[in-house]
């Protein structure tokens, strides 16, 4: 019989890259390639074979390699996109939208080359309107690209109510709707420990001050850090949505996807509620919510437009580009 492992290529050897490479190998998700295409010299083969040197002490058996380009990506499984600018100190995700949209774009471009088949999830920020960017790039169906937020913020949202209750962070539950900002939109309303509403368990001013520091999640631990932005929370939420996707295990995640009628989005991509397997994106759920968060997903969404609009003003083809290039729009398969 001739088993292979799904190939899981990280581009981009950062923190965030890297961290999810290690947790992916951990969990024997599948073979690991690690792609920096801007690095040449040593620090990325030197963490793929530190990595690959931690393979009899935490006793996984998968390969953990190192490349330089596409080539040696061809035929993944699994493209997670954390290359790009991480924030600073003062700094919004925001902020990175000019710098991130060019690398963003030509990864796309590579990615669709050498691995058309492959489920990408993109990390980069502002996540929300990268994954636009993916889709603007490249011709990928509308299934095969989602954006990591969503799992980290219910994953912030989740923590902090566990360190209020002093409660196994494992039975909190949680959904946050809406782009990767401080906008972002948690449904507080469906947010339980293990079935009892967290409202009936948290008075409403102290939810209000947790909901309020995961919408400032990601800037409370840039100012923590001091010199780049959070890694192992979004590495670990990424390694997740890319074991759901690698085992077709179905998982209802909060990921950025594609939306037109869902949730009258209109062609963005924003955080919904989305069943996450072999393939990518197998649905997208509709969920009730309360008419004030409907407002904050509209009002998070408009958030979205607006950057997505200042995306394409800044990646507007050059007349003599627009000739040879029809725009795209996600495939709909
Ligand atoms: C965060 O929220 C990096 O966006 C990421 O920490």
């Amino acid at each position: 019989m001739n088993y292979q492992r799904p190939k899981i290529t990280v581009i981009g050897t950062g923190n965030v890259g890297a961290t999810c490479a290690q947790y992916c190998a951990m969990r024997e998700l599948g073979d690991v390639v690690l792609l920096n295409t801007t690095s040449r010299r040593d620090p990325p083969k030197g963490k793929a074979l530190d990595m690959a040197e931690s393979a009899p002490v935490f006793g996984f058996n998968v390969k953990v390699t190192n490349a330089t380009d596409y080539e040696e990506t061809a035929d993944s499984s699994v493209v997670v996109v954390a290359a790009g600018m991480p924030r600073k100190p003062g700094m919004s995700r925001d902020d990175l939208l000019a710098a991130n949209a060019e690398i963003v774009g030509n990864i796309a471009k590579n990615v669709k080359a050498t691995s058309p088949d492959a489920v990408i999830i993109v990390v980069t920020n502002p996540v929300d309107a990268m994954v636009q960017r993916v889709f603007d790039a490249a011709d990928f169906q509308k299934e095969r690209v989602v954006g990591q937020a969503g799992v980290l913020d219910c994953a912030r949202f989740r923590a902090f109510v566990a360190m209020e209750l002093n409660v196994s962070p494992l039975d909190v539950h949680a959904m946050i709707l809406g782009g990767h900002g401080d906008s972002m939109a948690p449904v507080v309303s469906c947010a339980s420990v293990a079935g009892v509403p967290v409202d009936q368990l948290i008075p409403t001013e102290r939810l209000g001050q947790i909901v309020a520091r995961t919408r400032l999640g990601g800037g409370e631990i840039v100012d923590l850090l001091g010199t780049g932005s959070a890694y192992y929370a979004p590495a670990a939420s990424t390694a997740k949505m890319v074991k759901s996707i690698v085992r077709d295990e179905n998982r209802l995640l909060a990921c950025v996807a594609y939306c037109d009628q869902e949730y009258d989005v209109g062609g963005y991509c924003i955080g919904v509620p989305v069943v996450l397997g072999a393939g990518g994106v197998k649905k997208i759920v509709q969920m009730s919510t309360t008419q004030a968060e409907r407002t904050l997903f509209e009002k998070s969404l408009e958030a979205v437009k607006a950057n997505v609009a200042k995306l394409r003003e800044l990646t507007k083809p050059t007349e003599d580009e627009t000739k040879e290039t029809e725009p795209s729009a996600p495939t709909v398969s």
